[in-house]
């Protein structure tokens, strides 16, 4: 109930559009009430021209003032029996159309107006949310709520929602009617009431159930597909495309029972109204003939009677569908909320404090960090404690695993320390807004991020107004101008989802023209050439030090030329700090970097090893 009243507040700011709509198939409703009524003077006056009348009541067996009598409501000088008939029949049915369509049309009005606010707002939140939440919840996983839990809510609020108001306003009127006609008749009707109401619940409880169950199916094979899709070279590579056909053929199997499973559930209550109405139906044709007999009601209203009650029976059985619906969307809005309450760790203070230009140092006090994974937690990094200066250029080295990359990504604030602080000239990461921080640091990561883009708009994503030629500019210090000259549109060159039509060298120089381009202060980059082979990796070495002129560098180096140049060296194992020193003072002090030295510098060719090799993994 409270997530009900959480999806009416999104319908709020369409309260107009929602009202007028129910008033409209109120209208509806009522209209269609009254042509069934018309069939009772139809069957009276108008079939038997024995009848001469002066009215044309509605209800006869009411009291006078209650009749409703036609012939009041239609010009006078209509006064014949067939002329007022039609005149009703007609009228209403076109006043019935047209308040069907725009009443229709309103409620869909709100309902897609809510959902896009509600899509918009999720999406939002999703954007929003720190790199954690990316690493617990899978890309599937998202998209299956952002596209497919949505849409259940959407099918909901919108088609089901207008044509479910209709039926329930025709539902009201017709009973009224067909209270007013069979008077005592009516009364066998409260006695399915209770059947009815109870079955559909049953029903309808179920049917959240199952829902769940089946958006998490749908859920799962998102995942598959975006893995599988995303990660093809891999698949084709280990051939392993029957194995990922059979897994995925499995998922399909488990979302096919869920289905049949739901469908189960919610075909049987139909057929269960279809016999509880049949039944009421024969009840009342022997009640009926007794009162007809008795005199208390003539065959004109019983017909008219019956018929309004068959009519009563459609309502009541899509009651049961409209029900599922509502559950189905009701199951769907709890992992929409679900992703909507996620508390973010990292949050941006009220009256966050705007971080000005860079100028003195980076200082790690005593920090302490933990991944919350759903296992727990488990401390990665320990007391860390160490500054870096205005135009310094740190280096970072250790054993993969020990904790480097964690630590870099502590200063963008992508996590938050677990405890210590991050200060960045005096200000404590976490009292600064996160643009005005992140606008400060630029990266260039092991695995380059590309959008499906031109070359230009990748270069300058985020600051889409740079002029071409600054754009041109950055390339060339990147060492990319030149092959971005030799594809087909230069630098409106589409280059495909992830860069796929790009080698890993020129990926990575364009992460370095963006970098450049975005001209922040601190730099930090993560292994950007350990994935790389020798001789793109020179040129990709050439780009990052016209990129790191003139910033604060923090680099996770895994090459010796890297770590000669760097200002000092930090040895990081296990989470700790083990030696801080230039690489002179390292090999003496620090066995763990004279290992790393033997293995990673001097292995071979300088700088032919790949990061993946390493000490730890090398010795196990
Ligand atoms: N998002 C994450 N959630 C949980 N644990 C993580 C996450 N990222 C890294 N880790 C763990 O933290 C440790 C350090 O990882 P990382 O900082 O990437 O090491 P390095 O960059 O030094 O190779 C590893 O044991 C890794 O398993
Ligand atoms: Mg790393």
């Amino acid at each position: 109930m409270k997530r009900f009243f959480r999806l009416c507040l999104y319908a709020a700011p369409y309260w107009f559009q929602s009202l007028l709509g129910v008033v409209l198939l109120a209208a509806v409703g009522l209209l269609e009430a009254l042509r069934l009524l018309i069939l009772g003077p139809i069957l009276r006056t108008v079939l038997d021209p024995s009848v001469k009348s002066e009215s044309i009541p509605l209800f006869p067996k009411l009291p006078a003032p209650y009749q409703f009598d036609l012939m009041k409501i239609v010009p006078s000088h209509f006064h014949n029996a067939w002329n007022v008939v039609a005149f009703a029949l007609i009228g209403s049915t076109v006043l019935k159309g047209i308040s069907d369509y725009f009443g229709t049309y309103m409620v869909n009005y709100a309902g897609y107006g809510m959902i896009t606010d509600l899509r918009n707002h999720l999406y939002e939140t999703i954007m929003k949310s720190s790199a954690s939440f990316f690493s617990k919840h899978a890309t599937g996983t998202i998209l299956s709520t952002l596209i497919n839990d949505v849409e259940r809510v959407q099918t909901a609020v919108s088609a089901v929602l207008g044509e479910f108001l209709q039926q329930a306003f025709t539902f009201l009127f017709t009973i009224a009617a067909v209270i007013a006609l069979g008077g005592r008749l009516s009364w066998v009707l409260l006695l399915f009431v209770p059947v009815v109401i109870t079955s559909a619940r049953k029903i309808g409880r179920s049917v959240r159930v199952r829902t769940r169950t089946g958006q998490d199916r749908v859920a799962e094979i998102q995942n598959i597909l975006h893995e599988t899709i995303t990660g093809n070279r891999i698949v084709k590579a280990f051939s392993t495309e029957l194995w990922e056909i059979l897994r995925f053929k499995k998922a399909a199997r488990r979302l096919f029972r869920a289905n049949l499973h739901s469908v189960r559930i919610q075909s049987i209550s139909s057929p269960l109204m279809d016999v509880i109405g049949s039944i009421a139906i024969a009840l009342l044709l022997l009640v009926g003939r007794n009162e007809i007999k008795a005199g208390r009601m003539d065959m004109g209203t019983f017909v008219v009677f019956i018929i309004a009650l068959f009519k009563l029976y459609d309502p009541v059985r899509k009651f049961a569908f409209f029900y599922n619906s509502f559950q189905q969307a009701m199951g769907a809005s709890v992992s929409i909320f679900n992703f909507l309450d996620v508390e973010d760790d990292v949050r941006e203070k009220s009256f966050a404090h705007t971080l000005k230009a860079f100028h003195d140092k980076i200082a790690f006090e005593n920090v302490s960090f933990a991944y919350s994974t759903d296992e727990g937690e488990c401390e990665i990094l320990h007391q860390i404690n160490l500054e870096v200066r205005r135009g310094e250029m740190l280096a970072l080295v250790g054993p993969s695993g020990a904790g480097k990359s964690t630590l870099v990504n502590l200063i963008p604030r992508f996590y938050d320390v677990s405890s210590g602080r991050i200060v960045i000239d005096g200000h404590d990461v976490r009292s600064l807004t996160l643009d005005s921080l992140r606008k400060q640091i630029a990266q260039v990561t092991q695995e380059t991020i590309l959008f499906n883009d031109t070359v230009h708009n990748n270069i300058a994503y985020g600051q889409p107004d740079k002029p071409r030629d600054e754009v041109e500019q950055a390339a060339r210090h990147a060492l990319a101008h030149d092959f971005i000259l030799r594809m087909p549109q230069g630098y409106d060159t589409i280059i495909g989802e992830k860069g796929f039509r790009l080698s890993g060298g020129e990926k990575q120089r364009i992460a370095i023209a963006r970098a450049i381009l975005k001209n922040a202060p601190i730099l930090i980059l993560d292994e950007a050439t350990s994935a790389l082979d020798t001789e793109s990796e020179s040129l990709v070495q050439i780009a990052l030090s016209n990129l790191m002129q003139g910033r604060t560098v923090v680099v996770i180096a895994h090459r010796l030329s890297t770590v000669r140049r760097a200002t000092r060296t930090v040895v990081l194992e296990d989470g700790r700090i083990t030696a801080i020193g230039s690489h002179d003072e390292l090999l003496k002090t620090s066995p763990t970097y004279q290992r790393l030295y033997e293995l990673q510098f001097v292995g071979g060719v300088e700088g032919f090893l790949p990061e993946a090799v390493t000490p730890m993994e090398a010795a196990t």
